[in-house]
């Protein structure tokens, strides 16, 4: 039995010696000195021994447990040690690697434009007035001189909700009426205001047109603004906006709430004029819609035409967004796609 004994030590430690593991550190623990293990095993034998040899065997079981107890300890520290540096080096960071760098957000090149135009305007005196996008019946067509029956209200197909009366505006053009009962105070205060925003139409989307589009629209009102003044005004955003040298040029137009009523062009800023594929061989490019302000939305603004004048515009950046960049669908702006948004 003793012999056993000192067999199972020799063999308990150096299977110890050869553990290098926590989870063999573990199964030799409970092979050898748990409750079923081999020491716990032996001591029970010393039952079966003559008397005279059980107290040299049950001592000497006793030192075998507590040297296999100690060997385990000082096994199980070696072997966290070793793990612990494992894990460090595995882990191991390289504070002197490059970091990744962040992506940055761009802006949407209408947004670009827009800015652009807000600068220009604001460098001539205009103000930014921002209408609401959730307009009344009211505001977008009638008191625009545009009454229920208009025919001019067949160019602007509209969003109409559930709610009677309320639509989502067709134009900019609601933010004037807006904008002369707020800031007017009655009429008796001059106005110079642009107001960018976006306007929606229930059209069929091709390349050409969205349901979804921003204009910028511009109003000044005061005692004696003329026509002249108006075309000296656009004639010098033009220079602002392409440059020195833009030629400017008027038609004669149709608009319910000016009279009279233009139409814009800019001479092409891509082909100077020669004529080119993007300004379809005309040398000009349409820029705005613009006018004197109709005498009825003088009124309807609060303001009393024999006294009080005005001109107004309204222009369409993406279109313009469209030449500058050579984009020849409008459907970009609006589909989210970072391949077209991440070139600008
Ligand atoms: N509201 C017009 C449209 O959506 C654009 C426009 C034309 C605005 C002439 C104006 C203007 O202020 O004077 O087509």
């Amino acid at each position: 039995m003793l012999e056993q004994l000192e067999t199972m030590l020799q063999e308990a430690v150096a299977e110890l010696n050869a553990v290098t593991t926590s989870d063999a550190l573990r199964e030799w623990e409970l092979k050898t000195l748990g409750k079923n293990g081999a020491v716990t095993r032996m001591m029970r034998g010393v039952g079966s021994l003559p008397a005279e040899q059980r107290a040299a065997f049950g001592k000497r079981a006793n030192e075998v447990k507590a040297a296999l107890t100690e060997g385990y300890a000082e096994r199980e520290q070696l072997i966290k040690a070793q793990e612990l540096a494992r894990d460090l080096e595995s882990g191991q960071i390289d504070v002197t690697l490059p970091g990744r760098p962040a992506s940055l957000g761009g802006l949407h090149p209408s947004t670009q434009t827009l800015r652009r135009y807000r600068e220009i305007w604001a460098e001539m005196g205009f103000q930014v007035y921002r209408s609401r996008e959730v307009e009344d019946d009211d505001t977008n067509f009638t008191l625009l001189n545009m009454p229920p029956h208009h025919p001019a209200r067949d160019m602007q197909d509209t969003f109409y909700t559930t709610t009677p009366n309320v639509i989502l505006r067709t134009h900019t053009s609601p933010g004037q009426i807006r904008a002369m009962r707020e800031f007017g105070k009655g009429g008796t205060e001059p106005i110079r205001i642009i107001l960018p925003g976006m306007c929606y139409r229930f059209e069929q989307i091709t390349t050409r047109s969205e349901i979804q589009f921003h204009q910028v629209e511009g109003l000044a009102v005061g005692r004696g603004i003329r026509m002249t003044d108006l075309k000296g005004t656009i004639a010098e955003f033009a220079r602002r906006m392409y440059g020195d040298k833009a030629q400017v040029r008027f038609r004669a137009s149709y608009f319910p709430f000016t009279e009279p009523s233009i139409e814009v062009d800019v001479e092409c800023f891509l082909c100077g004029g020669k004529g080119c594929r993007v300004c379809k061989y005309a040398g000009w490019l349409e820029i705005s819609g613009a006018g004197m302000v109709h005498p009825t939305v003088l009124r309807n603004g609060g303001y009393d035409p024999a006294e009080w004048s005005g001109f107004a515009f309204g222009m369409g950046p993406e279109r313009v967004t469209m030449l500058l960049h050579d984009i020849n669908d409008i459907r970009y702006f609006w589909s989210n796609d970072l391949r077209f948004l991440e070139q600008f």
